[in-house]
């Protein structure tokens, strides 16, 4: 890694640590309120690897010489902001999750090739379990579509209450709204673009939608 690219890189891993905290604590509260054993089973095991991977980033910080507090302190609101919606029911819930959790393994994809070799190497680590994530996430979508196909109709707008939603937590997060422009500064801008909206392009097309679809269901919107 160059000498400038390490202070985008050190704000780059404080989001993506910071977001691992969330995501752990999202599955803890998952954990706590599932209905089965299973259920509590399968969410305790996913808050385990999540606080792995953000301890795993700390360290990465840690190792790097940065302060890991101070590089994730800036995405602290958005992220809080954006982890504490709720959505509007379980189908809301479950697009929410396909779609963020195929987020955030583009992201990795993305930060395994920009990363210094021993970041990266970690991150092959993260997205083996995140890989896991993601399946239960689109089989647990397809489960509640095919339970009820009418309901299909709701995905677009549950799709873009939650861009809406990322768009809203960004913004009032304030200054982090700039912070999250490390990210392309880090190096790879296209490549990260590129990643982003073709991941999330695929996954709406596997539910059978277009950008069209998106847009008809955009207006009016109330979040
Ligand atoms: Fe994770
Ligand atoms: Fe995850």
């Amino acid at each position: 890694m160059t000498v400038v690219a390490r202070a985008p890189m050190f704000q780059v891993l404080g989001a993506v640590a910071y977001g691992e905290k969330k995501a752990y604590e999202e599955a803890s509260a998952k954990a706590t309120l599932a209905g089965t054993d299973q259920e509590r089973r399968v969410w305790r095991k996913t808050a385990a690897e999540e606080l792995r991977h953000h301890k795993g980033f700390v360290r990465r910080l840690e190792a790097l010489g940065a302060d890991p507090e101070r590089a994730m302190r800036p995405y602290r609101r958005a992220l809080d902001r954006y982890h504490a919606a709720t959505p509007r029911n379980d189908l809301e819930e479950a697009v929410w999750s396909y779609l963020g959790e195929g987020v955030a393994d583009d992201l990795l994809r993305w930060l395994k090739r920009v990363a210094d070799p021993e970041t990266s190497a970690f991150v092959d680590t993260v997205l083996a379990d995140e890989v896991g994530h993601e399946e239960r996430a689109t089989a647990d979508l397809k489960r509640l579509l095919s339970e009820d196909p009418a309901r299909r109709a709701q995905v677009a707008g549950a799709a873009w209450r939650m861009l809406a939603h990322m768009g809203l937590s960004g913004l009032a997060g304030g200054p982090s709204l700039v912070r999250f422009g490390a990210f392309l500064r880090v190096g790879s801008t296209r490549a990260l673009l590129d990643q982003l909206v073709r991941g999330f392009s695929t996954r709406l097309r596997a539910l059978g939608l277009g950008p069209r679809d998106l847009l008809s269901s955009a207006l009016p919107i109330t979040l």
